[in-house]
């Protein structure tokens, strides 16, 4: 390690920071890669500064052409990461000034690392909104439309507290994901225009006396406009919260499709085949066929719920306007978007590698008495008030249980002698296959309602 570079606020310390303090207070180790967004903040800087007046055009250029290198060296892995520097705002600028020397001193001309660093989470955060979470979301909602498409027929149990309730089409239970995951997407569309306002130019907390133009560097860095009140500009990370809600709900719905298909690959269920490469085998058992992958999808969310509360717990009860507390929050944000990215990433491949098993599905479809609403219905449509028509179900229900009968096993006769209401056309009725086909709400489960629903994402995700 070398030698500890003077601090840019020694001038005011009679001592230099212990060893101990450098340590903690260091954010290097996690911030550097800020990398990327400090430096565009810094050049949109540079660049106001001149056309300001507030620095010559020759600096600017000279600080530009440094900043622009040292890009190029961090991207080559050529840039040489000093320790002793507390913070990547810290780093960037020593080695500015290193290689073009008082031209860098004039960088920081009316800016504060408390705005800059809100800046480079704004970026950051519009980043990982941009490249990762929305465009891997639509990519999960195309693998769960094709998959919807390819059983847009086969019928399945709907379940309601594990029970079996009513038929469904596999392709109206992965459309549910759909809309789950579109409406994720819309949160974090939502949240980024709140992300996207340009906080530069706050400076520490009170703003700046030189007439510096903050339009223009937000201009330069692609925001729609500026933040109205510099102390709030440094001071809240709200942005970052909203970010870390909208991954909590989505790794929630991605916790969910988990721990489904974790079931549904069981012994027991059998409903789904996951692809071999998207398991992993028993150091001891040899007949195991584990669904990690999808055990880790849930157990993974749990860090972004960690996430959100930690985030949570740093900004409650904070004073206004800036405290170092804060700097924990790259910590948060950083481990909620790379385990999102990740695991949206490989759920999209873990849906394109899992194949329904229809025979499994048709044969579930059987049992569970999922034919008795209809027939409930079905009554309704002779004249029996729906209470009356779920009671007389009801009985009919408890018979066929007894004789471990189907409601369409039991007989014409059997049936009226509960209600005379039945007729023989209830056999019409009786059975999933006629259920899925007899729906007609809007947005029902059955296999018309998923062609339209499918319908609608198609053109929805080609946009
Ligand atoms: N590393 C700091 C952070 O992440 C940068 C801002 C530090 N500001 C200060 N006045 N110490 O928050």
């Amino acid at each position: 390690m070398s030698q500890s570079p003077q601090k840019s606020w020694q001038a005011r310390f009679s001592q230099a920071a212990d060893a101990l303090t450098e340590g903690y207070v260091e954010s290097l180790s996690f911030d550097q890669r800020l990398w990327r967004y400090d430096i565009a903040g810094s050049i949109a800087h540079a660049e106001m500064l001149a056309d300001a007046g507030l620095i010559t055009k020759a600096d600017s250029q000279a600080i530009i052409r440094g900043l622009r290198q040292i890009e190029t060296d961090i991207q080559a892995g050529q840039f040489k990461w000093d320790p002793a520097f507390e913070d990547i705002h810290m780093a960037v600028e020593a080695a500015l000034v290193e290689r073009v020397g008082e031209p860098g001193k004039r960088l920081h001309t009316a800016r504060s690392r408390n705005d800059q660093v809100a800046l480079d989470l704004r970026l950051y955060t519009r980043d990982a909104i941009d490249l990762d979470i929305v465009p891997l979301l639509e990519d999960l909602q195309r693998a769960l439309v094709d998959s919807a498409e390819k059983y847009a027929e086969a019928v399945m149990p709907a379940y309601t507290h594990l029970q079996r309730a009513q038929p469904v089409t596999a392709g109206a239970y992965l459309l549910a994901y759909v809309e789950q995951f579109g409406r994720d997407r819309e949160r974090f569309l939502d949240a980024r225009k709140r992300v996207n306002v340009s906080p530069l130019g706050a400076g520490a907390v009170a703003g700046s006396t030189l007439p510096i133009d903050r339009q223009a560097v937000a201009r330069r860095l692609g925001f729609p406009g500026v933040t109205r009140n510099s102390i709030d500009s440094i001071s809240d990370r709200d942005f970052i919260l909203e970010f870390l809600a909208a991954a909590a709900l989505c790794a929630g719905h991605l916790s969910r499709l988990a721990e489904d298909w974790i079931l549904f690959s069981s012994t027991e269920f059998q409903f789904v085949n996951i692809a071999d490469a998207f398991c992993t085998g028993s150091s001891m058992m040899p007949q195991k066929k584990n669904p990690d992958v999808l055990e880790l999808v849930r157990g993974k969310t749990g860090r972004i719920y960690a996430a959100l509360t930690g985030m949570l717990m740093i900004t409650k009860g904070l004073p206004q306007a800036y405290n170092r507390d804060l700097q924990e929050d790259k910590i948060h944000l950083f481990s909620a978007h790379d385990t999102l990215k990740a695991t949206l990433e490989i759920t999209a491949a873990v849906v394109r590698n899992t194949a329904f098993r229809t025979d499994r599905l048709a044969a579930a479809t059987e049992g569970g008495y999922m034919d008795a609403t209809i027939l409930a219905e079905y009554l309704v449509g002779k004249g029996v008030p729906f209470r009356e028509a779920h009671q007389h179900v009801g009985r009919l229900v408890a018979q066929a249980e007894k004789s471990a009968r189907q409601l369409g096993q039991l007989s014409l006769d059997e049936l009226q002698a509960v209600s005379d209401r039945i007729e023989a056309d209830v056999f019409e009725y009786l059975g999933s296959a006629n259920v899925v086909r007899r729906y007609q709400s809007e947005g029902n489960a059955g296999p018309d309602s998923t062609r339209r629903q499918i319908a609608f994402w198609r053109e929805a995700l080609s946009k």
